[in-house]
């Protein structure tokens, strides 16, 4: 399958995986660029920009595909030194980077100076015209189904990818609820290039996270995720577990009063214990309502191989067939 997402970061496959915090380490990307999509590395989970270099050699030394990293300008009071993980991934030859949380303009010069291309993730029109206004190669167009932060404009991917399709001269991936052949054929004839998984890949083989959290996605229906952190105008969608029973309890009394410390020892400072030690009931961690869609833990060459011999079954047979 060609497109203009295989061409501009030289893949064979038009598949991505998003970046995806204590997920996101060497292992799956390397594994997914292996298997011919883009695999990303997340920078922030990386503790310094030091980490961050060891952990792009790693990836070079299980791949010797294109893969890119991940940065996520967060809404927090302390920013992370951002120009120093950027020389990170300068120094390690990294051509490919995607940017996520916040315009990523302040930083599109020393991006572009190093010849990596830029996709920008976003969950709206504006934000994805603004993206190519400023010089993103590419768009990732996150629809409301997405795990982690949909925005607060609640467009599902039916809608959000024809609307980006009718205004973008770049190129841009379908985000967000995506996980089979289906869906993949579907987003193409949306008007996307390709498209970007972030749950599917948590449920293979070598994704880097303890076997309770790919259970737990097994187990998940499409019912099964909320929307947290509305009133903080910083909503992401989770997996449904008691401590997030219990955020909607807090945020059900406190309202629009509702204060990050009301929910803090919920949603800071999880991932390591959901991720590494299993613990997936502790807090809140991203989840999309595509986990409804996942029944098995494939490896990434697998999945990707399966996703795109039955995409193209479908276009070559029902599809054809109906003219
Ligand atoms: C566990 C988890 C952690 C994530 N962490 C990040 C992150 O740190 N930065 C980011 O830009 N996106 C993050 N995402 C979003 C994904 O990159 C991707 O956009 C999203 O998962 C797409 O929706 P899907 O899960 O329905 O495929 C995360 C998603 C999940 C499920």
């Amino acid at each position: 399958m060609k497109t203009r997402i295989t061409e501009l970061f030289g893949i064979e496959h038009p598949i991505i995986q998003g970046g995806m915090h204590y997920v996101g380490l060497a292992e799956l990307a390397a594994a997914v660029s292996n298997a011919g999509g883009l695999g990303i590395i997340t920078a922030l989970t990386q503790p310094t920009p030091a980490d961050l270099t060891r952990e792009i050699a790693r990836c070079h030394e299980m791949t010797d595909k294109p893969f890119g990293v991940n940065l996520t300008f967060l809404p927090g009071f302390t920013a992370p030194p951002y120009p120093d993980y950027i020389k990170a991934i300068i120094k390690g030859s990294v051509k490919i980077v995607e940017t996520a949380g916040r315009s990523p303009e302040a930083y599109m010069p020393a991006l572009q100076e190093a010849g990596i291309k830029v996709i920008h993730k976003c969950t709206s029109v504006r934000h994805s015209l603004k993206a190519q206004r400023i010089g993103c190669d590419a768009v990732s167009v996150d629809g409301f189904e997405c795990g982690g932060h949909p925005g607060e404009d609640d467009i599902p991917n039916m809608v959000l990818l024809p609307r980006a399709s009718e205004e973008l001269a770049v190129p841009f991936v379908a985000s967000g609820g995506i996980g089979n052949a289906q869906q993949l054929v579907a987003a193409l004839a949306l008007g996307a290039d390709g498209i970007n998984m972030g749950t599917r890949f948590i449920a293979t083989k070598e994704a880097p996270v303890h076997q309770n959290v790919k259970d737990a996605l097994i187990s998940a229906s499409e019912l099964d995720t909320r929307l947290i952190m509305r009133p903080l105008r910083n909503t992401e969608r989770v997996l449904l577990n008691p401590a997030v029973e219990k955020i909607v309890e807090i945020e059900k009394v406190k309202g629009d009063d509702l204060g990050i410390e009301d929910i803090m020892d919920l949603v800071g400072g999880v991932y390591p214990k959901v991720m590494q030690e299993g613990e997936t009931d502790i807090g809140a961690w991203s989840c999309g309502m595509v986990a409804g869609l996942i029944h098995d833990i494939p490896t990434c060459r697998d999945l990707i191989a399966r996703m795109v011999s039955e995409a193209e079954n479908i276009i070559n047979g029902r599809l054809v067939s109906l003219l």
